[in-house]
């Protein structure tokens, strides 16, 4: 007598790797629509489901936990999961996973891309070629910032803070970090030093953000911050959006309290605040920095295997409330 399949909702198609997987051993229902689920359609999906796959773009609260009742756990395709009510899923005992590890290099890449694009133009110069404004070579055209032997600030050393700062080495840059905790791989590596948030707004000539989202570090940059930064500095953002006041961030683009943004993360995805698109000084991507093909494939085989281990009341590899099993 073979036990009945588990029943999976996946709420966006992600790589076809990770829905075979899941396919193996499950029922699988994969939202057809390649847009987000609306909220009637998140609680309509996820009702009498054993275990569901769920996006950032989905906000998983108690309303959801109330639809999906029974369920045996969420599995969230990113590794940031500030849209699930984690508090309320432990107190409900329902597992919560993320996928780290395997989008810390694509990450810290698009960090980089940003920062280049930024300091050296690359969009706005892009654009005037396009334009056919270009009148030839020039002494004083595009002038950007530079690279070599600058500081980069790191907010946030964790595992993609960190891999972001290791690849500034081709670039001598001198390293600053803001973390609760002290990281010798980059105290070791880069002589790198942990300084208070003022230190490191003052100092940096990039300021490269890889927090998660919590109640502590939404807004943690805002117009006093941006005063607090050199004229000639530039912010790169490839963690969440909430973490930087977009409007004051605008304002001090166009002030010139700052040198120039780049930007993969929004306070209110998919809108930018207003003004922000026709700044010339901010270089602006849609939340794609994990986008790469292995990225994107791990990711999706990472949250498949979690599933599937929340499915048989096994610890999920990575999860993010190991409470909910009692050690
Ligand atoms: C993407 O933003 C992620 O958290 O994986
Ligand atoms: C996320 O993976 C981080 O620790 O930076």
């Amino acid at each position: 007598m073979s036990e009945a399949r588990p029943n999976v909702y996946v709420t966006r198609m992600i790589p076809a790797g990770g829905i075979e997987l899941l396919r193996e051993s499950c029922d699988v229902e994969v939202n057809p629509e390649d847009r987000p689920v609306t909220r009637e359609q998140l609680l309509a999906g996820v009702k009498g489901r054993d275990g569901v796959l769920c996006l950032l773009t989905d906000r998983i609260d108690a309303g959801v936990f109330d639809a999906a009742a029974g369920a045996k756990g969420f599995a969230n395709y990113a590794v940031g999961y500030d849209n699930i009510d984690v508090t309320e899923a432990t107190k409900r005992g329902i597992p919560v996973s993320n996928t780290p590890g395997v989008l810390t290099d694509a990450t810290a890449e698009m960090a980089w891309a940003l920062l280049f694009s930024a300091a050296r133009r690359v969009v706005e110069s892009d654009r005037f070629m396009r334009t056919g404004q270009w009148q030839g070579w020039g002494p004083l055209q595009y002038i950007g910032g530079d690279v070599t032997g600058a500081t980069l600030g790191v907010l946030g050393a964790g595992r993609i803070g960190t891999a972001m700062a290791l690849k500034s080495r081709g670039f001598g840059m001198k390293v600053l970090y803001y973390d609760a905790i002290e990281n010798r791989t980059l105290e070791d590596t880069l002589g790198a030093r942990k300084v208070e948030l003022e230190t490191l707004l003052a100092e940096s000539d990039y300021v490269t953000v890889h927090l998660s989202l919590t109640t502590e570090t939404l807004h943690l940059l805002g117009a006093p911050e941006f005063t607090a930064m050199k004229k000639s500095a530039y912010l790169i953002n490839t963690a969440r959006g909430p973490i930087v006041d977009e409007a004051a961030l605008v304002d001090a683009l166009r002030n010139g309290e700052i040198a120039g943004a780049g930007l993969d993360v929004y306070e209110h995805e998919p809108r930018m605040v207003a003004g922000l698109a026709e700044l010339p000084n901010a270089v602006v991507t849609p939340h794609t920095a994990s986008a790469t093909k292995s990225s994107r494939t791990n990711m999706a085989l990472k949250a498949a295997r979690n599933l599937l281990a929340m499915l048989k009341a096994e610890h999920a590899p990575d999860c993010v409330n190991p409470e909910v099993y009692g050690n």
